[in-house]
Parts: structure tokens; C-alpha cells; sequence
């Protein structure tokens, strides 16, 4: 089974979104997902109220009891993919990992998937999760 982690700034929109759609996608079949936060600012603090409404509006089912956590050097090297969510995301990625796991940080989309927080659109955030989720997984599934 393929492990993946998908990050952002906060871990409490848009990495989490990414999360509890790629599970309901997946099913339980291919991969191991978790999320994670390139900063500490969130620590602990729950699946922002947009992300929840929006999961909850497409029936995508979610642990309300996941607190934001930022990502750790055993993450690096437990995970076989960390996808950051923007760019700015995979530029602290490739800063924290300080050069050793360049090969597994990856950009979760072209163009990334602008941040929520401060756009307030997460109608436009679960479509490009969406599509963006269905496209690892078939990149995964044909490198199975
Ligand atoms: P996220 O959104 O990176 O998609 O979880 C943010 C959450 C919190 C903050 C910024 C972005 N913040 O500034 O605390």
C-alpha cells in the first residue's frame, strides 16, 4: 500500500479536504492517507467549519475529532509521497526536509489550490480537490 500525505499551511482546510476525499475515493484500496501542516499555527485546532460544511454537503465522511499536526522528520521518511498543496507549500516542504527526501515532495496540482483561508471559496477548493484527488489515484493505480 502506497502512503500519502497531503500538506498545507494550517492542516485544517485544505490538506484535510484532500484527505477525506482521497479516502472515500480510495476505499480503503490502494493507499494510507493522512494529512499534515507545514506550520505549527494550527496545532491541534479542528477541520476548519468550511471544510466540514463542505464535506458534510457532499457526504464525504470525516474524523471530527483530527486536530491539525505539523509534519515531522519521521513523516518524511514514513510517507512515499507528501504533496503539498501550493507551491509555497512545497517550497517549505523541500526547506523543512532540508534536501534529503526531494524525490517524494510533490505539487498536488498544477498551479496548486488556492488557499481558503483567505479566498472564503470552498466550493471552488472541493472541485479542484476533487479532480485533483482522482488524478493521483489513477497515477497510482497505473504505477501499481
Ligand atoms: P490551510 O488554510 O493551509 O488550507 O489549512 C490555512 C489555515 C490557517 C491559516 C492559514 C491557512 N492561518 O493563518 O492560521
Amino acid at each position: 500500500m502506497k502512503k500519502i500525505v497531503f500538506v498545507c499551511l494550517g492542516n485544517i482546510c485544505r490538506s484535510p479536504m484532500a484527505e477525506f476525499v482521497m479516502k472515500e475515493l480510495d476505499k480503503g484500496e490502494y493507499l494510507h492517507i493522512e494529512s499534515r501542516a507545514t506550520s505549527s499555527w494550527e496545532h491541534g485546532n479542528p477541520v476548519h467549519q468550511g471544510t466540514q460544511k463542505i464535506l458534510r454537503k457532499y457526504a464525504i465522511s470525516f474524523d471530527s475529532s483530527k486536530g491539525s499536526q505539523q509534519i515531522s522528520q519521521a513523516d518524511f521518511e514514513f510517507f512515499d509521497l507528501v504533496v503539498g498543496m501550493d507551491e509555497s507549500n512545497v517550497e517549505d516542504l523541500l526547506q523543512i526536509s532540508a534536501g534529503r527526501y526531494d524525490d517524494k515532495i510533490k505539487l498536488f496540482r498544477p498551479g496548486g489550490v488556492p488557499d481558503p483561508w483567505y479566498t472564503g471559496d470552498f466550493e471552488e477548493t472541493y472541485k479542484l480537490v476533487t479532480a485533483g484527488c482522482r488524478d493521483w489515484l489513477q497515477w497510482i493505480k497505473d504505477r501499481q
